[in-house]
């Protein structure tokens, strides 16, 4: 989704901005700009499409400027164009602004402004708020103060970034609700502005956040940070520990096939700092729980989108098995409107790769009004989504940069398993052999997940097969059933084959009418409890002639016979077995993609970070 550079200082701000919106790609995006301030004059340069087209654009017509913004557009109002990319300018000429969110009063902003005499040269939103600023400012108010009268009047979830000509020494940031962050990076006499961590880490590792209703006026020395009152805020410094090597593809084709890749370390990395072996003990000290409110939770929703809310339901299974408390499970953009029924004795857990995903964080919010406990599972540090938390539990996985989520799912699974055993142990309800038994299993997560991640060219050779097909149905079971639905996802997000999950059970219900031989049909049985209702099933579609692919355990002699083709994957504890049937389904649906020659790491219309309803 949109994302924001800014810098100041002494150096040409051109190519610090540029290389930081390439760090931003992965967000998603279909149209990017640039402005700066040359000799006095504000000069822009947009193009719709890839950040090249800017590059070259800006090769043909050079830049150079030492304050300047820069985004990356991903369409809400207006088509993708060069027209509508941002930045977008005032009137007069006087102030210019990058933007992300939506101006939910838009269209009677640009009424109002119309009949004054405005003339709108986008399609954009976003072109209102200059406008006001512009209007604001030439009244012969400061810039900071132009751009807080106009905030008032724009309402929605917004990130703002503005500078003028006429006021070339400062940047001014700011932010409302839940549109993305904003964040600061100080350097030493420059300082940057930024969507995202990743857009400026290569400069600095000291970084201030604003929070909701906060704006900055950011100059080369110096940050002052207040609210939308105007009253001062301390700004904090948070030194971020991220290893930007950590970004870079490798030897790999693909991010999202590195990512996949990386999961046997990224699942030991969840793991450190929370599990003593020794003693058998989970510790998540930054979840701020203790025996009193962990005694006091009667029910547990977890709610999130996409992916996320995949793994929430793998988390219901081992939640409700480990610490026996009744856990719902819900989509965020559904939470967020239901009036759900919670109060002081609900504990709300969203996950959250971005931690700014719009909806997620709206649920927050929605919990914490009706007085829940509200904690977070969330990889980027610093986010919303981390902050607006009572408590929360880092995925330690490293910045995810292929938009479909692979290694920022399998993480929450164990995020959420390690949770399940310290909220039963805070409320005295697991045994001291029955946390022994589950902790113990915690060892063999890498290697097992290192074992399915070697079995990658038998999964290619499968994809090879099925890369012409028009659907597959996922079926699952039980702990499983979730992961048909991630499987089902990651094949539709990145190689735009339709595909369905189902409860396995659900079959007879209406979707065994699909089945023929133009239907695979994808199952996952590994050794568990569900494992024989799986099989019946399975012969049910095997008698209907389906092509079979099943996700089965090593040495299973009976998917072997049934199965046209098999994905195997080691014996594993039961509660864990979905951090293992997932990585096949990954592998699968990236080389799919792969063969089909597609944008893997950027899927048409899909962002990285949803920060808009
Ligand atoms: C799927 C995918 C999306 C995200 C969803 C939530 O591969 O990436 O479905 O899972 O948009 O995003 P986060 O986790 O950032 O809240």
């Amino acid at each position: 989704m949109c994302g924001i550079v800014g810098y100041i200082g002494e150096k040409n701000a051109t190519p610090i901005i540029l290389e930081g919106l390439r760090k931003l790609e992965y967000r998603g995006y279909d149209s990017a700009g640039i402005a700066v301030i040359e000799d006095g004059k504000i000069e822009i340069r947009r193009d719709v499409g890839k950040l090249i087209n800017l590059e070259v654009l800006v090769k043909e017509r050079p830049l150079s400027g030492k304050i300047g913004i820069g985004h990356t557009r991903w369409a809400t109002h207006g088509a993708p164009s060069a027209r509508n990319a941002h930045p977008l300018i005032g009137e007069k000429g006087k102030v210019v602004i990058v933007h992300n969110g939506i101006v939910e009063n838009y269209l009677e902003l640009k009424e109002e402004l119309e009949s004054e005499g405005a003339h709108f040269n986008s399609d954009t939103d976003t072109e209102t708020i200059v406008y006001l600023i512009e209007r604001n400012f030439v009244k012969g108010v400061t810039l900071e103060e132009a751009v807080r009268l106009s905030l008032q009047r724009i309402r929605g979830a917004h990130g703002i970034v503005v500078i003028s000509n006429q006021e070339p020494d400062k940047i001014i940031a700011a932010r409302i609700g839940n549109a993305g962050g904003v964040v600061i990076g100080h350097g030493d006499g420059e300082m940057f502005v930024a969507s995202d961590i990743p857009a400026i880490l290569e400069y600095t590792r000291k970084m201030s956040f604003l929070e909701s209703h906060q704006m900055a006026v950011v100059t080369r020395n110096h940050v002052e940070i207040k609210t939308l009152n105007g009253e001062h805020v301390d700004v904090k410094i948070d030194n971020i520990a991220w290893d930007p090597v950590a970004a870079v593809k490798g030897k790999y084709r693909h991010f999202m096939q590195k990512e996949i890749h990386e999961q046997a370390r990224s699942l030991t990395d969840t793991l450190t700092g929370r599990v003593d072996f020794d003693n058998n003990r989970i510790e998540l000290i930054n979840l701020n729980m203790d025996e009193k409110k962990a005694k006091a939770i009667q029910k547990i929703i977890i709610t999130a989108c996409g992916t996320a809310y995949n793994a929430g339901m793998v988390g219901k299974t081992m939640i409700e098995t480990i610490a026996k408390i009744p856990v719902e499970v819900d989509v965020a953009s559904e939470f967020r409107y239901r009036d759900p029924l919670v109060d002081e004795s609900t504990c709300v857990i969203v996950i959250s790769q971005s931690g700014e995903t719009a909806d997620t964080l709206a649920a927050m919010e929605e919990a914490h009004k009706k007085g829940a406990i509200v904690l977070s599972i969330v990889n980027a540090i610093g986010s919303q989504a981390i902050r607006a938390a009572d408590g929360y539990i880092s995925m330690q996985v490293g910045p995810e940069i292929g938009v479909a989520s692979t290694k920022a799912f399998t993480a929450p699974l164990v995020d959420l398993y390690m949770l399940a055993i310290y909220l039963a142990d805070l409320r005295g309800t697991l045994t001291e052999e029955e946390r022994s038994h589950y902790i113990y299993d915690l060892r063999v997560i890498p290697d097992i997940a290192g074992k399915c991640l070697k079995r990658e060219d038998a999964v290619e050779e499968v994809a090879k097969i099925l890369k012409d097909v028009h659907n597959i149905l996922y079926l699952g079971r039980g702990i499983n059933m979730p992961i048909a639905y991630e499987g089902a996802l990651k094949l539709k997000e990145i190689s735009y084959i339709h595909a369905e999950a189902y409860p396995a059970g659900e079959m007879k219900h209406g979707p065994i009418a699909l089945i023929d031989k133009d239907m695979p049909v994808l199952a996952i049985i590994p050794k568990d409890q569900w494992y024989d209702k799986m099989l019946s099933q399975v012969e049910q579609v095997k008698a209907r002639g389906g092509t079979l692919i099943l996700v089965a355990t090593d040495g299973d002699a009976r998917a072997k016979e049934l199965g046209d083709y098999v994905l195997w994957i080691p014996e594993s504890p039961w509660l864990l077995t979905p951090v293992f049937t997932t990585i096949p389904l990954q592998m699968l649906a990236y080389h799919i993609a792969a063969i089909r020659g597609l944008d893997v790491d950027q899927p048409r219309n899909l962002a990285k970070s949803v920060t808009v309803e």
